[in-house]
């Protein structure tokens, strides 16, 4: 089957595959562009962006300049090919608005934001053409969203929905991610619907997939794109260090669990499910080390509106040090100071090799198994 094109607020990507926005600094400029130059969807992402650049540059810059100069960088890769996106997760409130004015800034074809309802994103980003697309793991969300964007007279332009199989942080309860209705089968159908009835925007379906037939399956159902995370994870284009990509190689199924702050701890501080490879040392020895917490990249404020809360500094017990940990993984922060923390998506354990964004696609949109 030849796979369809993918068009989002006129722009148009000659294949339906996105590359995951993957934080922190794993989908990072060369991973993106490369993607958008084959023709796909590369989204970057705004997680710790102006501590990376900062790095890179040698001297400090802001979350605005950062976000202004990643994008650009990945334009350059890209050469006007496919759609240049970036990933601006709701919980980072702290840096939330200046990642978003930054993309438009750049120039970005669009803002794809999770981790927490988007709600105010057609507010902070008023009449800038950029394609807004939320990422939803229930019909719910979608519903309150796009009640919400009508008062700013905007629809999503396309809509991620991801199951429970993703890599990252999980929408769903942690009880519920087993549960079958929760399962990206049952939820695309009424979101699909839903989309079709509201302006029949794309929807894109995330997590667990892993193949050619995988994308032929859901294109067949009645996606209009498919989003991927952990196959671009062990690309030679991604961020990850290579110990990183050694361990998704080498890993077992069993390997691959859920950490939560409660139910499995230590976990992340943004209280979601969150998968990790168990011997990632940071969910090995987590809570026996006392986190740094000198980043503050996950701040919520107290009762006064001051940035000061982090779960990691009050209760390291049940919290990892998620900014270090992630800083860590993607070699920004020297291993031997902070313990890394690995994401992977279930099905992790089926990569083999690391292999380049070319080949990978390749492989995609031609291999049948
Ligand atoms: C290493 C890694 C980091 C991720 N980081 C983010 C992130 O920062 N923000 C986000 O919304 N999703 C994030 N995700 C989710 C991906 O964007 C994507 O939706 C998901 O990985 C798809 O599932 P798959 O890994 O099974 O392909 C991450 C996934 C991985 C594997």
């Amino acid at each position: 089957m030849k796979l369809p094109q993918l068009t989002i607020r006129g722009r148009t990507a000659t294949i339906p595959i996105v590359q995951g926005g993957m934080g922190v600094g794993i989908s990072r400029s060369a991973l993106a562009g490369a993607v958008a130059h084959a023709g796909g969807v590369g989204t970057l992402s705004s997680a710790c962006l102006d501590f990376l650049i900062s790095k890179d540059l040698g001297y400090t810059v802001n979350t605005h300049f950062a976000t202004e100069h990643e994008i650009s960088s990945a334009q350059n890769i890209a050469r006007s090919c496919g759609i240049i996106g970036i990933n601006i997760m709701r919980y980072l409130d702290r840096d939330y608005v200046d990642s978003v004015h930054g993309a438009i800034t750049a120039g970005a074809d669009m803002i794809v934001s999770g981790a927490g309802l988007p709600l105010s994103l057609p507010q902070i980003v008023a009449k800038a053409d950029i394609a807004l697309v939320p990422i939803v793991s229930s019909l719910r969300a979608l519903t309150i969203i796009c009640k919400r964007w009508e008062k700013f007279s905007r629809r999503p332009d396309a809509v991620v929905v991801e199951g429970p199989l993703a890599g990252g942080h999980l929408g769903f309860e942690y009880t519920l991610l087993t549960h079958e209705k929760n399962a990206l089968e049952d939820l695309f159908p009424p979101i699909k619907d839903f989309a079709r009835k509201n302006g029949d925007f794309p929807v894109i379906v995330a997590g667990g997939i892993h193949t050619h037939d995988d994308i032929v399956t859901w294109i067949t159902r009645g996606a209009d794109g498919v989003q991927l995370g952990t196959r671009f994870l062990t690309t030679h284009e991604s961020g990850a260090t290579k110990a990183y990509k050694k361990m998704v190689v080498k890993c077992t199924k069993n390997d691959i669990i859920i950490a939560h702050k409660k139910m499995n701890p230590p976990g992340s501080p943004s209280g979601m499910p969150f998968r990790t490879i168990q011997r990632a040392p940071m969910f090995k020895y987590g809570a026996q080390r006392k986190p740094l917490c000198n980043r503050g990249y996950l701040l919520q404020k107290d009762v006064s509106g001051h940035y000061v809360i982090c779960g990691a500094k009050e209760d390291p017990r049940h919290n990892f040090c998620i900014c270090n940990g992630l800083l860590a993984s993607c070699g920004y922060v020297p291993s031997t100071k902070e313990a890394p923390l690995y994401t992977v998506g279930a099905y992790a354990h089926r990569i083999k090799k690391i292999i380049s964004v070319h080949d990978l696609l390749h492989e995609l949109i031609y291999k049948r198994s």
